[in-house]
């Protein structure tokens, strides 16, 4: 920045440094951050919800309360989200409205079903995996308080990674049945975790713009590529097998060659079409009117401690 502390938003983002929310800055970037990290700050929320499907029925106190507060972590993970997309000029009550009523998104992978408890490990291991390698270069991207929100999404991501692997590996190693049911839980949610990283870059809407503005600092096919070659030697160790016969060291790329998941699939869940759309926003629309009473409380409690203080 200059002397007066003024420097161009052009420059700011050339040197790699931060644009806060005082700054001056296009209005397509504005929107567009406001786009990306109120659909993350939903997913979040929405993502509460398959997990929180098995709390009361974990297998032990041990994995019930570390489910619990795996959960939990996922509430406070929107909360930042949503504060830090209120820096951008758009209110709390603003975003709750849009996810209701379907005008912003969250992501595929949460409007597919936990069937079994296993479905608790692939999830830890795959969608917080995937959540992870997509998230780590978020906390370079260009905006402050989005940034600074994802280094500590990220560590408690990682926690979340693996509290999932290693509930996995215990049913990889315990009796047929055991076994069965993880990878059976890993067949079914590899590929809804590929597409995660959102459509081939050739159909990114995005992506070139987020990357100039060092929103994304990685491609979608850039990202699902780091997160294959992850994932094979770790399905070795788990004994468990990557449902995709195609799947084999490419010598000359220096990368495994997989088959990628089904973008129609994608999209059709994306519009609403998904195997649990329908149930997940009706119950955020329930949870929502049901804590109603609890926002009329603390609204009255600060106006309350607000006429007290003037008076
Ligand atoms: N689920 C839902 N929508 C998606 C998904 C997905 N997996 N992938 C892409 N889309 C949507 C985009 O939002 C965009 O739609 P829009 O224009 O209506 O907003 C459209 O598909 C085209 O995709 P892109 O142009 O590639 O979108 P973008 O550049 O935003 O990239 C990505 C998508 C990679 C998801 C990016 O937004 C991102 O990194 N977001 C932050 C991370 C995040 O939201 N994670 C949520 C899941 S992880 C978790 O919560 C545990």
């Amino acid at each position: 920045r200059d002397l007066e502390g003024t420097a161009s938003f052009e420059a700011i983002v050339a040197a790699d440094q931060k644009i806060e929310p005082r700054d001056v800055m296009p209005e397509a970037y504005r929107k567009g951050l406001i786009r990306q990290i109120a659909q993350h700050a939903h997913s979040e929320i929405i993502g509460m919800q398959p997990e929180g499907n098995w709390i009361t029925r974990a297998p032990s106190l041990r994995r019930k309360a570390i489910l619990l507060a795996k959960v939990q972590d996922e509430a406070g993970h929107g909360l930042y989200l949503y504060a830090a997309a209120e820096t951008l000029g758009v209110t709390r009550d603003e975003l709750t409205e849009a996810l209701l009523n379907g005008r912003q998104k969250y992501s595929s992978i949460f409007n597919y079903p936990t069937l079994t408890w296993a479905d608790m490990g692939a999830i830890g291991w795959l969608v917080d995996g995937a959540a992870i390698v997509n998230q780590v270069p978020l906390c370079r991207c260009s905006y402050g308080p989005y940034a600074r929100a994802m280094i500590r999404v990220c560590k408690e991501e990682s926690f979340h990674q693996r509290q999932g692997y290693q509930s996995l590996y215990v049913l990889a190693n315990g009796s047929p049945a055991q076994r069965a049911m993880a990878q059976d839980a890993v067949d079914r949610w590899w590929y809804p975790s590929l597409a995660m990283f959102g459509p081939p870059d050739t159909e990114s809407t995005h992506s070139a713009q987020s990357m100039e503005w060092k929103i994304k600092r990685f491609s979608n096919d850039d990202l699902r590529q780091r997160f294959v070659d992850m994932c094979v030697p770790q399905a070795e160790i788990l004994g468990l097998t990557l449902p995709d016969p195609d799947l084999r060291w490419n010598e000359e790329r220096g990368h495994y060659d997989f088959t990628q998941p089904d973008f129609e699939e994608l999209m059709r869940v994306v519009k609403g079409d998904g195997p649990c759309n329908r149930q997940r926003m009706t119950h955020r629309r329930r949870a929502h009117s049901d804590g109603a009473w609890v926002r009329e409380a603390a609204q009255a409690y600060a106006e309350k401690a607000r006429a007290a203080k003037g008076a």
